[in-house]
């Protein structure tokens, strides 16, 4: 196949940042995805609908006029959130979702949850408001092997959540592991998840194996391979719980090769290539259109989109570095070859 046609496609889980970063990260996305639902762990912490709707007046300033693109808002869940704020965030057409960050699991999650009962009345108000859920399955225990963090948040807290809210939708985000997989293909059709590039496409080795490769390092950390082959087979398989996310999380490069480097992996210079390379690889191409396009805003029940975007069976070269004055933002695959090109 020399070319493929889908439908626009959406990002259900991206990192922009704010100011010089959002400026240099956010025409990668606008330009091959119509949608992205935008994460809320800037410093300070979106929580409220008006900071949500005066950062996606930044986020849109920063879009190049020649493209059309839609910032979908979530808000970062806190013990202060109200439930008067999910009710106007209900009521709010740019804001889909609220975050659910354990105190403590990743980049700015400070202000998450420490006692995730504790917010049993919130989930309770999301429910009710038709909310969804997005949720960083990991705990936080320090005892707790990194490894294992997000089977240990599935068997502890998750299946908990999932049982006390049965009408509340969940994502499951960035998932993982195959006892990830294997949740979210069990629970009722409330629960779906996202998949990265990165969890599809690498296994540990990646980041330890010969040399310790910082640009690798997000959180829920790459696990071993047949938790890889278990994500491959979720995302080929069809099963509409299962959609396209990047965790596209720039941060500057100098960040990340330190002695204690910060989680994410920039992806949203290539997203859309990346799962095309490996759906390919997959031999599954025939599915990237409804990973991509069609689950996604049939989960948050908004309309599908209505363009295409193309892409071209072409060899390129990833640049080594993103950005300019100041700005350097090592990407996924940096200086590495790609097969598959937006037209
Ligand atoms: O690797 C990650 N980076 N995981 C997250 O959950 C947050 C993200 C970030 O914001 O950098
Ligand atoms: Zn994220």
């Amino acid at each position: 196949m020399k070319k493929l046609t889908i439908t626009r496609p959406d990002d259900w889980h991206l990192h922009v940042r704010s100011g010089a970063i959002l400026k240099t990260v956010i025409p990668y996305t606008a330009r091959q995805f119509a949608r992205a639902i935008i994460m809320p762990n800037l410093k300070p912490a979106v929580t409220t609908v008006a900071h949500a709707l005066a950062y996606r007046e930044e986020i849109l300033q920063a879009v190049p006029e020649t493209v059309c693109f839609n910032p979908l808002m979530t808000l970062y869940l806190t013990a202060s959130t109200t439930i008067a704020e999910i009710k106007k965030a209900a009521a709010s057409e740019h804001v889909h979702a609220f975050k659910l960050y354990p105190a403590g699991a990743t980049t700015n999650s400070d202000s998450g949850v420490a006692d995730i009962k504790s917010v049993y009345p919130l989930f309770a108000a999301l429910e009710k408001y038709d909310m969804p859920l997005l949720i960083h399955g990991e705990v936080t225990d320090a005892n707790c092997d990194i490894f294992d963090r997000e089977r240990v948040f599935i068997d502890t807290i998750l299946t908990d959540i999932v049982s006390a809210f049965p009408e509340l939708r969940m994502v499951v985000e960035h998932v993982t592991t195959t006892e990830a997989v294997q949740f979210v293909q069990s629970a009722g059709s409330k629960i779906a998840a996202t998949i990265t590039p990165q969890h599809l496409m690498y296994n540990r080795n990646v980041i330890l194996a010969g040399g310790i490769r910082p640009h690798y390092y997000c959180l829920p950390i790459i696990k071993r391979e047949h938790h890889r082959l278990a994500l491959i087979a979720a995302a080929i398989s069809g099963n509409a719980k299962f959609f396209l996310g990047t965790d596209s999380a720039p941060h500057l490069s100098s960040l990340k090769e330190t002695a204690c480097g910060c989680a994410g992996c920039f992806s949203a210079h290539a997203a859309l290539e990346l799962y095309a390379e490996i759906f390919e690889q997959a031999n599954a191409l025939d599915k990237l259109e409804a990973f991509a396009s069609f689950y996604g805003p049939d989960f948050y029940r908004l309309p599908r989109n209505s363009g295409a975007v193309t892409l071209e069976k072409i060899t390129w070269k990833v640049p080594a570095v993103y950005g300019e004055n100041g700005i350097a933002i090592t990407p996924l695959k940096a200086g590495e070859k790609l097969s598959w090109k937006i037209q």
